[in-house]
C-alpha cells in the first residue's frame, strides 16, 4: 500500500519504537527531532511504500517525491520487522514506491546504505540499484535506481 502523507503519525510512531526504536533513532539525531516529531515528519511529507500485519505496520520504505530539483527521489528509510524478513517483503514494498515514482514521472532513486549492511545492498541490487562509484565514503555506499522513464 502507498500513504503519500496518510499514514497517522501514532501507526507510524508504534513501528519505529516498538519494532526499530535503534534505527531509527539514527535519523531522529541527525533531524535534531523528538521521534515524535521525525514520525510527524514523514507522515506528513513522505511517499511511504507500507505493508501491515493484524493492523500494523511491518515494513515500509520511505522516501520523498514532491519538489524534487533533479526528478530523482531520495529514499530515507526501508525497514521490515525482523521475524518477518527474507520472504520478499521489501522487494515488494520498493516496487510499489518505484510504481508510484513512474506515476509521478520520477526518473530515478537514490538513497545510502551501510557499506557493512550486506542485506540492504543485495536487496537493493536484486531490485535494480546499482553502486554510484563517484560517491566518496568509507563507510556508506550510494546507490541510484533508474526508472527508464520515457520523455516525450
Ligand atoms: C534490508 C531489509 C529491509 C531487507 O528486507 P527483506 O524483506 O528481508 O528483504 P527481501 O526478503 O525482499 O530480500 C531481498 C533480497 O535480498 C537478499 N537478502 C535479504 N536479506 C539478506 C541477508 N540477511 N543476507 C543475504 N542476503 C539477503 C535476499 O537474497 C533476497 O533475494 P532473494 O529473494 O533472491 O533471496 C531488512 O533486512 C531490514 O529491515 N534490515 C534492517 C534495516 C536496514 O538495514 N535497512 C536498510 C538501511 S539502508
Amino acid at each position: 500500500m502507498i500513504s503519500d502523507g496518510k499514514l497517522s503519525v501514532e501507526q507510524l510512531l508504534e513501528f519505529m519504537t516498538e519494532e526499530a526504536y535503534d534505527f531509527f533513532y539514527v535519523q531522529v539525531i541527525k533531524n535534531n527531532m523528538t521521534i515524535k516529531e521525525y514520525a510527524k515528519k514523514l507522515s506528513e511529507k513522505a511517499t511511504i511504500a507500507y505493508q501491515l500485519y493484524d493492523g500494523n505496520i511491518v515494513g515500509l520504505v520511505a522516501g520523498y517525491t514532491n519538489n524534487l530539483s533533479d526528478n530523482c527521489s531520495y529514499i530515507t528509510q526501508v525497514f521490515v520487522s525482523s521475524d518477518l524478513r527474507g520472504r520478499g517483503i521489501a522487494t515488494k514494498l520498493l516496487n510499489e514506491y518505484f510504481e508510484y515514482c513512474v506515476s509521478k514521472n520520477i526518473n530515478s532513486c537514490w538513497l545510502t546504505t551501510k557499506k557493512n549492511n550486506i542485506a540492504s545492498i543485495k536487496t537493493y541490487q536484486k531490485s535494480g540499484f546499482v553502486i554510484d562509484t563517484d560517491y566518496e565514503s568509507d563507510t556508506l555506499y550510494k546507490l541510484v535506481k533508474n526508472l527508464n522513464v520515457r520523455k516525450y
